[in-house]
C-alpha cells in the first residue's frame, strides 16, 4: 500500500510526494524501495503489486523499475486503506481465489529482517489452510494513539498464533494507557495476511456496500474494461480504513506476536528514535555538513549542498527542505498535519 500523504512528515513529505517515495533514512533508498527489496529475497518479483493513488504511477514505476507495470494498481480516489484492498483482492481473487495475500504498508521500518521473513512465512502457511485474518502483532511500548490495539487470547492456538478477542484501532489516550497496563494487548503492525476469498467473505459480510461495489466490476478485473470501472467507481467507496471496516468487527482474526525490530516512521520524533547514528548528546543529523554545538535531543534534516550550524538548541525538529523551512518543538510534533492543513486554508 503505497498510496498514502504523510502529512506529519511535512515539509519532505509533500501531496506530490509522499514520504513512501522519499530517502528519508539517508540510505540512498526510498522506503518504498526497501519495503519492496525487503520480499524480493523471498517472493517472485511479478508477485509484488503496487497499490496506489494514480498520481503516483510514475514515481513507482520510477522507483521500482523491475515490477510489471500490470502490477502497479492505480486509484482514482484517495479512500483510505479498506477499498484500496478490497480492489487488489477482486482482482486476485479472479485469478486465483485461494492466492495469499500479504499486505503491507510501504513506510515502516524494520531492522530484524530474517525474523520478519519468518514471521510473514508462518503467517502465510497458516492462512494456507484456514479462513484466517492474520495481523502481526508489536509489543507495545507507549499509549501510542495512532495504532490498533490487539487483545489476544492468553494460550496460543498454534506455535506463535494467538486468536484475537477484540481490536481497537486508535483508541483514545486513556484508553490506550489501561491497554498498556493490562499487558494483554499489542499494537496492529499494520501488516496483513489472509486468502483473498477470506477477505472477501469479510467485505461481504462486514462491509457489504464496499463489496458490492466491487463485486459489480467482477467481469472486468484484468481486462480492458476494468480501468473504466475503476475510474467510475472506485470514487464512490466509502473512505474508511480496514481496520475500522474489517478487523474491528472480524471474529476470525489472529495474531503473530513479532519482535522484528518495527517502526512505522509515522513522525519525525520516530524516525529519531530509530536513527542509529545519534551523537553523545541524542543529536541525529541527517545530514553531511553540519557544526552542532552545546545541542541536544534535536533531529536536523537538510541538504547535504548546505553547511548548517546550530548552537545552543535542545529538543527540536529542523528541517530544511527547498522552499520551506520547518522549525519545531519535538513535543509538539503531531501539530504539524494540523498546521499543514492552516497553512493550507490561509493559500
Ligand atoms: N493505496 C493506498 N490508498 N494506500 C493507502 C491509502 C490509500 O487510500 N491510504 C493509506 N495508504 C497506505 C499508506 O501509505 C501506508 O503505507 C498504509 O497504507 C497505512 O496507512 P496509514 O495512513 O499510514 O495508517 P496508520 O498508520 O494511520 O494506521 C495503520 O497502521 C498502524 C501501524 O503503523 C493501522 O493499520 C493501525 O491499526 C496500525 O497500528
Ligand atoms: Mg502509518
Amino acid at each position: 500500500m503505497a498510496g498514502g500523504v504523510g502529512s506529519r512528515f511535512w515539509p519532505k513529505s509533500r501531496n506530490s510526494f509522499p514520504k513512501q517515495f522519499i530517502d528519508i533514512l539517508g540510505t540512498g533508498k526510498s522506503l518504498l524501495q526497501m519495503t519492496a527489496e525487503r520480499f524480493c529475497s523471498f517472493i517472485d518479483k511479478d508477485k509484488i503489486h503496487i497499490v496506489t493513488n494514480k498520481d503516483y504511477n510514475g514515481l513507482v514505476a520510477q522507483q521500482l523499475p523491475y515490477l510489471p507495470m500490470q502490477n502497479i494498481i492505480g486509484e482514482p480516489a484517495r479512500n483510505n486503506t479498506a477499498p484500496c484492498i478490497a480492489y487488489a483482492a477482486f482482482k486476485l481473487y479472479q485469478q486465483n481465489p485461494d492466492a495469499i495475500m500479504v499486505i503491507v504498508p510501504s513506510d515502516h521500518l524494520i531492522i530484524k529482517e530474517t525474523a520478519y521473513a519468518e514471521k510473514i512465512q508462518q503467517a502465510i502457511d497458516f492462512a494456507k489452510n484456514k479462513d484466517a485474518l492474520i495481523t502481526l502483532g508489536i509489543q507495545p511500548t507507549r499509549p501510542d494513539t495512532g495504532y490498533g490495539y490487539i487483545q489476544f487470547e492468553e494460550d496460543a492456538i498454534s506455535t506463535d498464533i494467538y486468536k484475537v478477542l477484540s481490536f481497537k484501532e486508535k483508541p483514545s489516550k486513556e484508553k490506550a494507557m489501561v491497554y498498556l497496563e493490562t499487558g494483554q494487548y499489542l499494537w496492529n503492525a499494520g501488516m496483513f495476511i489472509w486468502k483473498a476469498s477470506t477477505i472477501m467473505a469479510a467485505f461481504k459480510e462486514l462491509t457489504p456496500e464496499i463489496y458490492h461495489l466491487f463485486v459489480e466490476g467482477q467481469s472486468a478485473y484484468n481486462t480492458e474494461k476494468e480501468a473504466a470501472f475503476i475510474q467510475e467507481k472506485y470514487p464512490l467507496a466509502p473512505n474508511i480504513s480496514i481496520d475500522f471496516a474489517i478487523m474491528e468487527k472480524a471474529k476470525n482474526v489472529y495474531t503473530i506476536p513479532a519482535d522484528i525490530g518495527w517502526s512505522d516512521l509515522g513522525t519525525w520524533n520516530s524516525l529519531h528514535d530509530v536513527y542509529n547514528e545519534k551523537d553523545e548528546n541524542n543529536n541525529a543529523a541527517i545530514l553531511k555538513n553540519i557544526y552542532m554545538t552545546n545541542s541536544e535531543g534535536c533531529l536536523i534534516n537538510a541538504s547535504d549542498s548546505k553547511l548548517v550550524v546550530v548552537n545552543g538548541l535542545k529538543d527540536f525538529i529542523v528541517v530544511d527542505d527547498d522552499n520551506v523551512l520547518l522549525i519545531y518543538p519535538k513535543n509538539k510534533e503531531q501539530e504539524i498535519k494540523e498546521t499543514t492543513i492552516q497553512l493550507k486554508n490561509k493559500g
